[in-house]
């Protein structure tokens, strides 16, 4: 499977600069398999669709909630992502376990709700900078895992170190390979043959210019990628970097 590169826009995307930005990753993403997703807010997700129909980047949402309709003042569900273009949704980023208090069950049953509506779940895993000092950044990832996915889960993981994230700052290639072989094992021993499948994602400051050493890294399945997804010619390098290696 080729490497998925997936931008998560976060709340940045007014429509002028969000149509900009999506006209020019689609006009740069070239033909092929699609393996290139944006995630704009959820305000742009139908025009960002729009633009993208077509071409070989896909669209996913940044959260979903676990119901599919009802009293959930200022929420999105998933079958209303769906409505709109989406084909995948991020779940459990770390600033939303942080900011809105989303533990792993939440998680998991908006896996569960994403899967029912037809979207791909990309769920997010990944220790702060304090779990890692103390030694347990393996232990909290693993049981993260276990606890965010559903039993029939089909879709991708992502792992995300807190401390990562917007900072500039990545892991070791060995600690990336390390934690990733850590996911594998868990997916394997928790999903079977499905689980040697699943794509794991690297996120946290992924670059243009150093996007080809992560994606070089075992069981690394492409990358999920916040500011960097901003700037069109820095996802497409991305994106590059992504292309040059085969399938994981
Ligand atoms: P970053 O964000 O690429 O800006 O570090 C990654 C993410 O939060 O998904």
């Amino acid at each position: 499977m080729r490497r998925l590169v997936v931008g998560n826009w976060k709340m940045n995307g007014l429509s002028a600069p969000a149509a900009e930005l999506a006209r020019a990753v689609a006009a740069g993403a070239g033909d092929g398999p699609p393996d290139l997703v944006l995630c704009p807010p959820f305000t742009q997700i139908a025009a960002v669709a729009a633009i993208l129909a077509g071409s070989t980047v896909a669209v996913g949402g940044q959260d979903c909630h676990p119901e599919p309709a009802g009293p959930h003042t200022g929420d999105i569900s998933a079958p209303m992502l769906r409505d709109v273009g989406a084909r995948y949704v991020i779940l459990g980023h770390s600033e939303r376990r942080a900011a809105h208090a989303e533990n792993d069950g939440l998680v998991r049953m908006k896996a569960i709700a994403a899967a029912r509506a037809g979207l791909i779940p990309i769920v997010c895993v990944g220790e702060t900078e304090a779990e890692r000092d103390e030694g347990r950044a393996e232990p909290v990832v693993a049981s993260q895992v276990a606890g965010s996915l559903p039993e029939d889960f089909a879709g991708i993981l992502a792992y995300e170190p807190v401390w990562a994230i917007g900072s500039g700052r990545t892991p070791k290639a060995g600690e990336i390979a390390g934690m990733h072989a850590l996911i594998r094992a868990r997916l394997v021993q928790a999903f079977g043959a499905g689980g040697k499948e699943m794509p794991i994602l690297y996120g946290g400051s992924v670059k243009g210019a150093n996007a080809a050493s992560i994606m070089e890294i075992p069981e690394v399945g492409g990358g999920l990628i916040g500011g960097a997804s901003l700037v069109a010619a820095e996802f497409l390098a991305i994106a590059a970097a992504a292309r040059s290696f085969p399938g994981t």
